[in-house]
């Protein structure tokens, strides 16, 4: 394996990285992906230690470091926000550098992007944004190696997101638009919408004259021809008390088999990052049936590929340590 300009790297968001970069992220996880399935290991982190730190809850990113990490040689150690009170007992600077100095790497979930960015800053090790409110980019690169798997060329594909057009997941698929050149459709009603100066800045920094991305109320408009339609929870980690409201605004966007025809195509696939409240029984669905996003046929459907992700996120890990850290 050669020289990587990843080796040393951060990633808090998807513009932290460039097209070239994404590729060879993904074409690392793809190949760790079928040596994995053949029951082969590539220890490259032998002797190496991962910090996974989690102020907010997780079951796939922290399983996907997790056994990421260990596949690789590595050594995962789980921080919750009880053990790491950033703010509280000692600053963000002062446990980056401490964390810096002992670990090799350090995965972060949290809450404003500005404290990683500044973990990161003191760090002085490879640090990974494992979803914050602003960007999710692990959750993309597994994304759009699912897409990738489905679709072959990313370039020009529709992908129609559906739900809260302003949250983390919808941010960094905006990102991966304009690096890789994908026509990203966001369907949300208006006050959901995101914030017109940032795509629009976005779209002027592009990197892929291929990229578009059009953000409407429309079904027919975002669903045309879309390749893969794309849903998150309506209410994100943090926001419980603007449940009511989500609900009356995104009702009507639930992902049915209905909806899903609109794309005029038998091939779209349905994409989630997960959790998903959908038609099984969970405590939640059963407390607020209502704040269902997506039906039963579509999650459980023929064309639904949720848990090709969730194994995704594995791979992604796996080639993102590897690459950051060993090169
Ligand atoms: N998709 C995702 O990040 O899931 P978790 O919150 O369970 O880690
Ligand atoms: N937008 C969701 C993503 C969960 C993986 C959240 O932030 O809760």
């Amino acid at each position: 394996m050669g020289f990587s300009t990843l080796k040393g790297r951060n990633l808090l968001s998807l513009l932290d990285v460039n097209a070239a970069e994404i590729g060879e992220l993904l074409d690392r996880a793809g190949d760790l992906k079928e040596r994995a399935a053949c029951g082969e290991r590539v220890p490259v982190l032998a002797g190496r230690n991962i910090a996974l730190i989690f102020l907010k809850p997780s079951c796939r990113t922290r399983v996907s470091f997790v056994v990421a990490a260990t596949q690789s040689g590595a050594h995962p150690e789980f921080f919750g926000r009880e053990d790491i009170r950033f703010g509280i007992k000692e600053s963000v600077r002062d446990i980056a550098q401490v964390f810096g100095r002992v670990f090799d790497g350090v995965m972060f979930r949290g809450f404003e992007h500005t404290t990683i960015a500044e973990f990161a800053a003191h760090a002085g090790v490879p640090v990974w944004n494992g979803l914050c409110d602003t960007y999710h980019p692990t959750q993309v690169l597994a994304d759009l190696l699912t897409l990738r798997e489905n679709f072959g060329e990313l370039h020009g594909l529709p992908v129609t997101y559906v739900g809260d057009g302003r949250n983390n997941v919808a941010r960094t698929l905006a990102v991966a638009a304009v690096k890789l050149g994908l026509d990203l459709r966001v369907l949300a009603p208006e006050p959901l919408h995101p914030d017109p100066a940032s795509i629009a800045e976005l779209l002027a920094g592009a990197e892929s004259s291929r990229a578009a991305i059009t953000v409407t109320a429309s079904p027919a408009e975002a669903l045309a021809g879309s390749a893969a339609v794309y849903g998150d929870v309506w209410v994100s980690m943090g926001e419980e008390e603007q449940t009511d409201r989500r609900i009356e605004l995104l009702r009507d966007l639930k992902v049915t088999p209905e909806l899903m025809a609109r794309t005029g195509r038998t091939d779209t696939v349905y994409l989630h990052c997960l959790p998903a409240f959908h038609d099984l029984e969970t405590e939640t669905a059963r407390a607020r049936p209502d704040l269902r996003e997506v039906a039963d046929e579509v999650f459980e459907g023929p064309r639904s590929r949720v848990f090709d992700q969730s194994e995704n996120r594995m791979h992604t890990a796996k080639a993102l340590m590897q690459l950051t850290i060993a090169g």
